[in-house]
């Protein structure tokens, strides 16, 4: 069967290759691969700026957004022959830490996890691949392709929980969410704030393309102007910032309402440097009771939340954040981002020859 794999440390080495059938062990369910959702981490991962490959390993098969269906499942599994499923990215570390032991391994603790497509376990982005039934969430069939959102929806789904969880440390009804950033992260950010019944904000560079009319067929709002001049207007009681862009982190840090909540999910490349006033930042942020949590990953309960989500949602909407379809065999179009993409998926059903 065929994988797409790479090199970590080395750009352009990924390739599809032909691996050896994968055989399921006790307890682990044989599945053919649907889909493949494609993001930003293994954009960094193509590019040799991140990922791991298994200790002795040279290449690491990429992919930890799936989408599968079942092919067979060990005996008294509560999943059957063409159930379709997403498999959860992280592992816990082998120590374990006291979170990873915990069953909450998206907080471990001294950073041994495992990630599949991403540090050290092979990941999704083969024709059929095995997983755990412990570490395989069950997804609507209804949903079709759109359930390859689950993973995306299940970081988010984790964001929102942080942020009603800091929330709760005082009195905490929100009205305002601003979003910044209406990639795939953004706009499942901005779904969950509507399912929320909050007033949804989105701020984004662009002024066309498809997000614009997203965020607006969600009865949310979408803004291009700076987020200063936004959190002015605004000042929302929560964000959700999903771009890691440093300048636009900390005006959102600044620019909350009081008892502000800002939940970061976007993971910077770093080396940049900018100058700000941290004394002002600091007095906005303790004469508010202002909080920022950073939130990343997920573990199987948010995976439950998001397909929860993804459920409640209208497919037809959520079907338009795909917008690029890739065959596997044309691997190469689907890592490239094109400025009118939300999200792009590599399709594991008609792989091409
Ligand atoms: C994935 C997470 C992962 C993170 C860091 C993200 O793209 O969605 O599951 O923890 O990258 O590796």
């Amino acid at each position: 069967m065929r994988a797409l794999t790479v090199e970590p440390g080395r750009a352009g080495s990924l390739r599809l290759d032909q691996r050896p059938e994968p055989t399921p062990a006790d307890g682990e369910l044989l599945v053919e691969g649907v889909a493949l959702g494609v993001c930003g981490t293994d954009r960094e991962i193509v590019a040799g700026e991140y990922g791991w490959a298994a200790p002795g390993a040279e290449r690491l098969v990429i992919g930890h957004e799936s989408l599968g269906r079942v092919l067979e499942a060990p005996e008294g599994s509560r999943f059957a022959s063409g159930d379709l499923v997403v498999g959860v990215v992280r592992r816990p570390d082998p120590v374990p830490c006291g979170a990873c032991a915990a069953g909450e391994f998206d907080m471990c603790r001294n950073g041994r996890y495992r990630e599949r497509g991403i540090k050290e376990i092979d990941g999704y982005a083969a024709e059929r691949w095995t997983v755990p039934e412990t570490y395989a969430v069950p997804v609507d069939p209804a949903l079709g392709l759109c359930a390859v959102l689950t993973e995306p929806a299940s970081v988010v789904a984790k964001a929102w929980e942080q942020v009603e969880a800091v929330g709760r440390r005082a009195w905490f009804e929100p009205r305002s969410v601003l979003v910044t950033g209406a990639g795939p992260i953004g706009l499942l950010a901005a779904l969950m704030g509507v399912q929320r019944g909050l007033s949804v904000h989105v701020l984004d560079r662009v002024a066309d393309g498809p997000k614009p009319d997203l965020v607006r067929d969600l009865g949310a709002t979408y803004h291009h102007a700076p987020v200063a001049e936004v959190t002015a207007a605004l000042q929302p009681d929560v964000v959700i910032e999903g771009t890691g862009v440093g300048s636009l982190v900390f005006d959102a840090l600044a620019g909350t309402g009081p008892y502000g909540i800002v939940c970061l999910t976007g993971v910077s490349s770093g080396g940049r440097t900018l100058s700000l006033d941290a004394g002002a930042l600091n007095r906005a942020l303790v004469l508010e009771n202002d909080a920022v949590v950073g939130s990343v990953n997920a573990n199987q309960r948010h995976f439950q939340l998001a397909e929860q989500a993804l459920h409640q949602a209208d497919t037809a909407w959520l079907s338009r954040l795909i917008t690029r379809r890739v065959p596997l065999n044309r691997y190469a179009e689907a890592l490239e981002a094109g400025p009118r993409d939300v999200k792009v998926v590599l399709d594991l059903e008609n792989a091409g020859a």
